[in-house]
C-alpha cells in the first residue's frame, strides 16, 4: 500500500470511529473536513462540502467546510462542483482555468477533486469538493480515497 492510500484508510478509520452512532448529517461532514484537512495540511487548500438544498433540488449550497471564503450557492450543471452533481460522478481536474464554467471562489485554486455523496436510497445529496493550489494536485489514489470515505458518510 502507498504511503497516502495508508494515509486515506487510516483517516477513513478515524472518521468512522468519530462519528459512530451521530445521526447529523452536520456534524459528520464537519468531522470529515476537519479530519481530511488535518491528514492532507497544505495540499488540501480547501476541503467542505456542498449539500443539496431540499429547497431546490438542483441547487448547492455550501455545507461544512476548513478553508478560505466559499462560494455560497452553486447550480447543478456549473463548475466542477456542478458537474459532478449533476453527472453524478467524481470530477479530477489537473486544471480548473481549463474546466469550462469553473467557479473560482478563490483565485489561488489550481487543481480540483469533487466527489459525490449518496444516501442509502442512492440519491444524490451533497458532494465533497477539496482543491489545491498545486496544478495535478490529486490522483486515481485520491478518487478512491475519498469515494470510500464519501460512501461512508451517510450509510455507516
Ligand atoms: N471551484 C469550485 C467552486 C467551489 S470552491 O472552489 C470552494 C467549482 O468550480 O465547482
Amino acid at each position: 500500500m502507498s504511503e497516502k492510500a495508508k494515509i486515506y484508510a487510516d483517516v477513513r478509520k478515524q472518521i468512522a470511529s468519530v462519528v459512530a452512532g451521530e445521526t447529523s448529517v452536520t456534524a459528520r461532514y464537519a468531522t470529515a473536513a476537519c479530519l481530511l484537512r488535518d491528514a492532507f495540511g497544505a495540499r488540501f487548500f480547501w476541503t467542505g462540502f456542498y449539500v443539496v438544498d431540499p429547497l431546490k433540488p438542483a441547487e448547492l449550497v455550501v455545507g461544512p467546510y476548513q478553508g478560505t471564503l466559499g462560494c455560497l450557492r452553486i447550480p447543478f450543471g456549473r463548475g466542477v462542483c456542478g458537474a459532478a452533481a449533476a453527472t453524478g460522478e467524481t470530477q479530477l481536474v489537473t486544471d480548473v482555468h481549463a474546466f469550462p464554467g469553473h467557479i473560482a471562489c478563490d483565485s489561488r485554486s489550481n487543481s480540483e477533486i469533487v466527489v459525490p455523496v449518496f444516501d442509502r436510497a442512492g440519491t444524490l445529496v451533497a458532494v465533497l469538493d477539496i482543491d489545491s493550489t498545486d496544478f495535478g494536485a490529486f490522483d486515481l489514489e485520491d478518487k478512491a480515497g475519498l469515494e470510500a470515505i464519501c460512501g461512508d458518510l451517510l450509510t455507516a
